[in-house]
């Protein structure tokens, strides 16, 4: 595989060469590592991590800073996949000053790109950041920093919804986004988008004819206990990890752990002169020699 660094510009190719997009949400440095050694095209640090992280109830309390945080941890795996941060709630909508201000931080932290979630509504922004310089990709369908307003359903279930979705995303491509994340959105009307688009299309919980899918690491990996209807799991990594820690708690409780490989030993001259040292400090102050 080549270790040449992914940009938005690859992924546009890899639409026109009819290859797939492979991206997947990481939040920290293994993350990272792991999944630039499985050879994802993407990593997005998502808001996600308010939920899958820190154990929030939606992705509306995430920070700035607690993004920054995450994206810190997965920069320093230096990965060749493209770096998306993702902006959490009310770090873009207010203003395009905002919103640049903000999205150039994460830039200049290293981040190859932004995500930013809304359709018609925040094209203006998509515009001040890509003027900036900034490669920012669109986020329509389910938006769950909206969840309050437009609830958290599937998307696209009518035609007069299928169409809003649709409106969305080719304002945001006109806005000069790189790319898209459809959510849970039904597969028709993803499948619509994506014949539409220039750029690439990559879906969570929106069928299979996107040009690329994203996972959410946690639930993908199996540590999310709840996950979303539309998920797959990979691997059973909360019952990996349980069964690890019940069974260490069990050998140390019984003595089994630490075996002779976890720890190590004093020559026995230096022993003897030890027991020395403490049988005189025991008989009063040692004197303690220079070298
Ligand atoms: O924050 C996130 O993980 C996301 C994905 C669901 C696309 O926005």
């Amino acid at each position: 595989m080549s270790r040449e660094k992914v940009t938005p510009y690859h992924f546009l190719k890899l639409k026109r060469e009819g290859k797939r997009i492979v991206m997947v949400t990481a939040y920290e440095h293994v993350h990272a590592k792991l999944a630039d050694e499985a050879g994802v095209d993407g990593i997005l640090v998502g808001d996600s991590l308010g939920m899958v992280v820190m154990g929030y109830r939606s992705t509306l309390p995430v920070t700035f800073r607690e993004v920054a945080h995450h994206l810190r941890a997965v920069l320093s795996a230096s990965p060749r996949a493209l770096v998306v941060a993702d902006m959490p709630f009310l770090t873009y909508e207010v203003s395009r000053e905002e919103a640049i201000r903000n999205a150039g931080r994460y830039v200049k932290m290293g981040a190859d790109a932004v995500k930013i979630e809304g359709g018609a509504e925040v094209v203006d922004k998509v515009e001040a950041m890509v003027k900036a310089g900034i490669p920012v990709m669109g986020h329509v369908g389910l938006n769950p920093q909206r969840y309050l307003v437009l609830g958290m359903r599937v998307r696209g279930k009518t035609a007069e919804d299928g169409l809003r979705v649709f409106e969305d995303a080719k304002a945001l491509e006109e806005a000069g986004v790189f790319s898209v994340v459809i959510e849970f959105t039904t597969a028709e009307v993803a499948a619509e988008v994506t014949r539409a688009l220039r750029v690439p299309t990559i879906c969570i919980g929106s069928g299979p004819q996107c040009d690329g899918q994203i996972l959410v690491f946690h639930d993908l990996v199996g540590l999310n206990v709840s996950p979303p209807p539309f998920v797959k799991r990979y691997a059973e990594g909360y019952e990996v990890f349980r069964r690890a820690l019940a069974s260490y708690a069990e050998e140390v409780r019984s003595g089994a752990f630490p075996e002779r490989a976890h720890y190590f030993t004093m020559k026995p001259e230096e022993l003897g002169r030890l027991e020395e040292l403490l049988g005189k400090r025991r008989a009063g102050p040692v004197e303690r020699s220079s070298g």
